[in-house]
């Protein structure tokens, strides 16, 4: 059974990421011709539970489940308008949100009451992003990218950039793709902002070898996927932002000293890494990860509820 509990990449096996990319493709196959899209997910109700802003994550999971027949409960900014601001737990809000829906999708900014949520939870639940921690659906979404994109998952070099410790996205990511053969590892970030020490054992016990490095501009033109990300404002104090903001930015000259067959990623939202005129050159592709993840959203709830 496709697993119900889905808090991080190690929830999925290798067999169950194949399936949620051949399940994505056909989605995104059938959304850009002219048949109907299978209504899977007729008389089910979707839950999305907002603790942190959010503009992708939560439109496209509930576009996804609106295109599949599903119906959707929204709560955004819930901190302020969940029972929470009244002193309710998490476990009691997701047992509550539990018997109203089929599926709760959550993003929290701390770490822990995600997975506590989790270990309550009566209906199936999906992490949106748990404060610094992972983020796995947009690393699946990524990876599908990767795929439509350079036509394989294993075999070429990625530079990740930005601030390693606190994005989520990209510990998800890390994790995913050192799961596949000769992915080669550039991280690229300032000194203070080096992936977390918890993914760095995870590479080290599995024997996954990664360069970390500072200078972006030296190793633009070796990579096959340039992966950016912005500083994490909301986990730094000002000065600490004000330190590290605008440390690394691509623009057009930057982009044109890439391989022609290299591609260029961001999760969203970008503040000042990518310059706007890198958005017409052939290698942007982090429009084409929004479009992924609808795809790859729509994917999830089919495999976990259309049982
Ligand atoms: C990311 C997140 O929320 O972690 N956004 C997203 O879901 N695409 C990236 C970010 O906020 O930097």
């Amino acid at each position: 059974m496709f697993p119900q509990r889905i808090i991080s990449v190690s929830d999925l096996s290798d067999d169950q990421i194949g399936e949620v990319i051949t399940c994505a493709k056909k989605f995104e196959k059938t959304l850009s011709g002219k048949q109907p899209l299978p209504r899977v997910l007729e008389g089910k109700v979707i839950a999305t539970l907002f603790f942190q802003p959010s503009t992708r994550t939560r439109l496209s999971f509930e576009a996804a489940a609106l295109k599949l027949g599903g119906e959707v409960l929204s709560m955004e900014n819930a901190e302020i308008n969940s029972s929470t601001a009244k002193g309710e737990s998490i476990e009691d809000t997701v047992m509550t949100v539990g018997q109203y829906t089929d599926l709760i999708i959550i993003r929290h900014y701390d770490q822990e009451s995600v997975a506590k949520a989790a270990l309550v939870s009566p209906k199936p639940i999906i992490n949106a992003g748990d404060g610094t921690g992972e983020h796995p659906t947009q690393a699946l979404l990524d990876l599908y990218t990767i795929k439509k994109r350079l036509g394989r998952m294993n075999n070429f070099k990625i530079g990740i950039v930005g601030d390693l410790k606190n994005g989520r996205t990209t510990h998800s990511l890390i994790k995913l793709l050192a799961r596949f053969e000769k992915v080669d590892f550039t991280f690229i970030s300032p000194a203070g902002l080096t992936v977390p020490d918890w993914l760095r054992q995870e590479l080290d016990s599995k024997n996954i070898p990664f360069r970390e490095v500072t200078n972006l501009a030296k190793y633009l033109s070796e990579l096959d996927v340039l992966y950016m990300t912005r500083i994490q404002q909301e986990y730094m104090d000002k000065d600490e932002y004000q330190k590290y903001q605008s440390v690394y930015c691509l623009d057009q000259v930057g982009v044109k000293q890439m391989k022609e067959s290299a591609i260029v990623m961001h999760p969203l939202p970008r503040v000042d890494e990518i310059t706007r005129s890198v958005d017409l050159d052939p290698r942007a592709a982090y429009f084409d990860q929004v479009r992924s993840g609808l795809c790859v959203r729509m994917a999830l709830l089919k495999l976990i509820l259309d049982r």
